[in-house]
């Protein structure tokens, strides 16, 4: 749909028709998402880590590119997200934010750089607008950082909250498990959800949450809820691009894979050695004569 017929306050137009630039290039804000919840429209998101990646997803219509601190575990080949640093998270969201034209970009925040304070909180956020370009930042937590979200959102950043599994607490909750269950849990969970809403912050990301708790929780916020193994209630959805596209040995139950991309890369790279084993290539088309 271009925007000329796209009603007021509708998702930019994306995809198609901002490939084929059949629409005027509309960026992605903050507003729009809260639009699209009240539209019953789906928010769409993906994590992004380098430029080629990222300029790919914006094509392709995606509305907000996360890049995500997993990007220690999906990219710098750590074992969790918490060794990766705030330069790590700008250079990766600088490569992010000078790739896309329309997604709006959310630049996590790293276990360690927001906690403390927030006046901490503050600092990061600010070298992540202004070093890196994001547009906004998410980082963990409920009421424990509901002050710093209050005091970013001051400023002017956007903030994306994050509950449920929070992976920079893989430890505390004792490993990769389902968050909110149990009546008290829920009630835990929801409060936090609210406190941040309160606090300011323009969306949340509800992960490995019950479903009928994301729904329940998307039903009492007017903010948008991003569902990563939360049900099909969420106002939208996003997965680790990695998973969605196959190139990871395991992925959660949670994800779709849409594609296979590391079995084509894995051919293309196979393919390649046997034609320089074979001098297929380079063929005369490659060489130059002089
Ligand atoms: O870092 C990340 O990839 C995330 C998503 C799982 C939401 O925070």
């Amino acid at each position: 749909m271009s925007e000329m017929t796209t009603p007021a306050g509708t998702l930019p137009a994306g995809g198609a028709a901002h490939a084929e630039h059949t629409a005027p290039l509309r960026r992605v804000r903050v507003h729009h998402l809260r639009e699209a919840k009240e539209r019953g429209e789906r928010i769409t998101m993906l994590t992004a880590y380098d430029a080629p990646t990222a300029r790919i997803f914006d094509a392709a219509g995606i509305d907000v590119l996360l890049v995500g601190d997993s990007v220690s575990d999906n990219i710098l080949g750590e074992k969790s997200t918490l060794p990766v640093t705030v330069e790590d998270m700008i250079r990766h969201t600088r490569a992010v934010t000078g790739a896309v034209r329309r997604s709006l970009v959310v630049a996590d925040l790293p276990f360690g750089s927001y906690e403390s304070s927030p006046e901490q909180a503050h600092a990061t956020a600010v070298r992540l607008m202004k070093e890196a370009g994001a547009h906004a930042v998410k980082f963990e937590g409920g009421r424990r950082v509901a002050e710093h979200v209050h005091k970013v959102t001051q400023a002017g950043i956007p903030v994306m909250g994050h509950l449920g599994f929070t992976p920079q607490s893989e430890h505390a909750l004792g490993g990769k498990r389902v968050q909110g269950r149990g009546d008290d849990a829920a009630e835990q969970l929801s409060q936090d959800a609210l406190a941040l809403q309160e606090a300011g912050a323009f969306a949340v990301v509800l992960e490995m949450v019950p479903a009928p708790l994301a729904e329940r929780i998307t039903e009492v916020l007017s903010i948008p809820t991003i569902g990563i193994g939360a049900g099909p209630a969420c106002d939208g959805q996003v997965l680790v691009w990695l998973d969605m596209a196959g190139m990871t040995d395991w992925s959660p139950r949670f994800a779709k894979q849409y594609a296979q991309i590391g079995a084509v890369l894995t051919e293309a790279a196979r393919a390649y050695a046997q034609d320089v084993r074979s001098g297929a290539f380079p063929a005369q088309e490659h060489t130059f004569a002089e």
